[in-house]
C-alpha cells in the first residue's frame, strides 16, 4: 500500500476531507500517515485501523517517506516546505488545497469530472504535482463542464455571492456573532407586535455602523450588509479572487493558449459555506433552452438541472438546501434580451467539499488505481 502522508487534516478544508475519506472508506487502500506542524509524537487520529504517533509536518525526511502527501495546511507551509523536499530528490506526487503552487507551469489543477483528460495527460508525462482549484473556479466548472467541454461558451460573466467559510472558520463564527448582535440590539421590539418596524430598522443600522458589531475578521459588517470586494486588490483593477476566474478556468480546461474570457465580480455575502454564482453567458451558437439544459445535466454525475420555475428553484437553488452535500444544482436558464446566444444560469455549490476537499480525495483515487 502507498504510503500517504495528512498534513492540516485537523483544520477546516483538512476535516472535511477526513470526513469524506472515511465516508468513502479510501483508508482501506493507503497507509496513512498524519503529520502535524505542533503536535508530533501526540496519537493519530480514529481512521478504523491503527496509525502511527503524528509525525513533524516539517522534517523533510520523515516526508520524504511518504509516495504521496496530501496537505491542506496552507500556503505558508507549502511555500516553507515544498522546494525544500523536491530539492532533497522527492518525487512523490504532492496534492495541496493551497494556491500557491497553482499556476506552477509543472502543478495541475485538478478537477477530475471536468478534466480528467488534462489529468491523464499529466500523469502520463510524469508530473507530479497536483492543486485543488479555487473554490468558486471549481463549483462553476462543475455546473457549466457540459458547454465548456462541447467549446459552446465563448465567455462568461459570473457574479457571485460567496459565503463566509471561503475566508476561513473564525469568519464563519464572526457572521453568526455579527448575527446575534443584530438580534439582541431590537430583540425586545421583535417581540412586542406594535413596536414601529422603523425604529427597528434605526437601531440595527446604528448597531451594524457601531463598535458593538465584531468584525476582527471581515474588516466590516457582513451580517446584514455584504462585502463587495474579496481577496486583495490588483493593478487591473480585479480582485485576486476575480482574477483566478479566467486564469485557472482556462489551465484547469488546458486553454491557456487561447483562453475563453472569464470575468466579473466577486462579493461575500452572509451564507456559511455555499457559493453561489449569477452567470451571463454568450454562447458560440444560438441553441434551444432544452438543449442546453440536457448538456449541463449530461456532464457529470453531480450537476441538476433546476427548471425555471419559482417554486423548485426557491426550494432547490439556495445554500440552505445544498449544505453539507456535493449536489451541484444549476437553475434559472433562460435567454436574455441582449439577443439569442445569451443566457442566464444561477449555480450554487458548497465550497467546502466540490470547491476544496473532494478533489483532492479523488486525485488521490486516481493515484491508486
Ligand atoms: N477564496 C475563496 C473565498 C475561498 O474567499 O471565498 C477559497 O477558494
Amino acid at each position: 500500500m502507498k504510503k500517504v502522508g495528512l498534513v492540516g487534516w485537523r483544520g477546516m478544508v483538512g476535516s472535511v476531507l477526513m470526513q469524506r475519506m472515511r465516508e468513502e472508506n479510501d483508508f482501506d487502500f493507503i497507509d496513512p500517515v498524519f503529520f502535524s506542524t505542533s503536535q508530533a509524537g501526540q496519537a493519530g487520529p480514529d481512521v478504523g485501523k491503527p496509525v502511527a504517533e503524528l509525525q513533524d509536518a516539517n522534517n523533510i525526511d520523515a516526508l520524504k517517506a511518504m509516495d504521496i502527501i496530501i496537505t491542506c495546511q496552507g500556503g505558508d507551509y507549502t511555500k516553507a516546505v515544498y522546494s525544500t523536499l523536491r530539492a532533497a530528490g522527492w518525487n512523490g506526487y504532492w496534492i495541496d488545497a493551497a494556491s500557491s503552487l497553482r499556476m506552477e507551469d509543472d502543478a495541475v489543477i485538478v478537477l477530475d469530472p471536468v478534466n480528467s483528460n488534462v489529468i491523464d495527460d499529466a500523469l502520463e508525462s510524469g508530473i507530479n504535482t497536483y492543486v485543488g482549484g479555487n473554490c468558486t473556479v471549481s463549483l462553476m466548472l462543475m455546473a457549466l463542464g457540459g458547454l465548456f467541454e462541447k467549446d459552446l461558451i465563448e465567455w462568461v460573466s459570473p457574479m457571485t455571492y460567496q459565503a463566509a467559510s471561503g475566508g476561513g472558520a473564525r469568519h464563519m463564527r464572526e457572521l453568526i456573532n455579527q448575527m446575534g448582535t443584530i438580534h439582541s440590539s431590537v430583540a425586545e421590539l421583535l417581540d412586542d407586535p406594535a413596536s414601529a418596524i422603523l425604529e427597528i430598522d434605526k437601531i440595527v443600522a446604528e448597531t451594524i455602523r457601531s463598535d458593538a458589531m465584531p468584525t476582527e475578521n471581515f474588516g466590516v459588517a457582513l451580517g446584514g450588509s455584504l462585502i463587495p470586494w474579496i481577496d486583495s486588490q490588483l493593478d487591473n483593477g480585479q480582485s485576486r479572487e476575480e482574477w483566478k476566474a479566467e486564469a485557472e478556468t482556462n489551465k484547469i480546461l488546458g486553454l491557456s493558449e487561447a483562453p475563453i474570457p472569464v470575468d466579473g465580480l466577486c462579493v461575500r455575502v452572509g451564507a456559511m459555506r455555499c457559493h453561489s454564482q449569477a452567470m451571463t453567458i454568450k454562447l458560440k451558437k444560438d441553441l434551444p433552452v432544452s438543449e442546453i439544459e440536457s448538456i449541463l445535466a449530461g456532464s457529470n454525475d453531480w450537476v441538476k438541472v433546476i427548471p425555471n420555475d419559482k417554486d423548485q428553484t426557491v426550494n432547490e437553488l439556495t445554500p440552505t438546501n445544498v449544505t453539507g452535500t456535493l449536489s451541484i444544482p444549476v437553475g434559472r436558464i433562460r435567454k436574455l434580451n441582449m439577443g439569442p446566444e445569451y443566457i442566464s444560469a444561477f449555480t450554487v455549490g458548497d465550497q467546502l467539499l466540490w470547491g476544496a476537499a473532494e478533489p483532492l480525495r479523488r486525485m488521490l483515487r486516481i493515484l491508486l488505481a
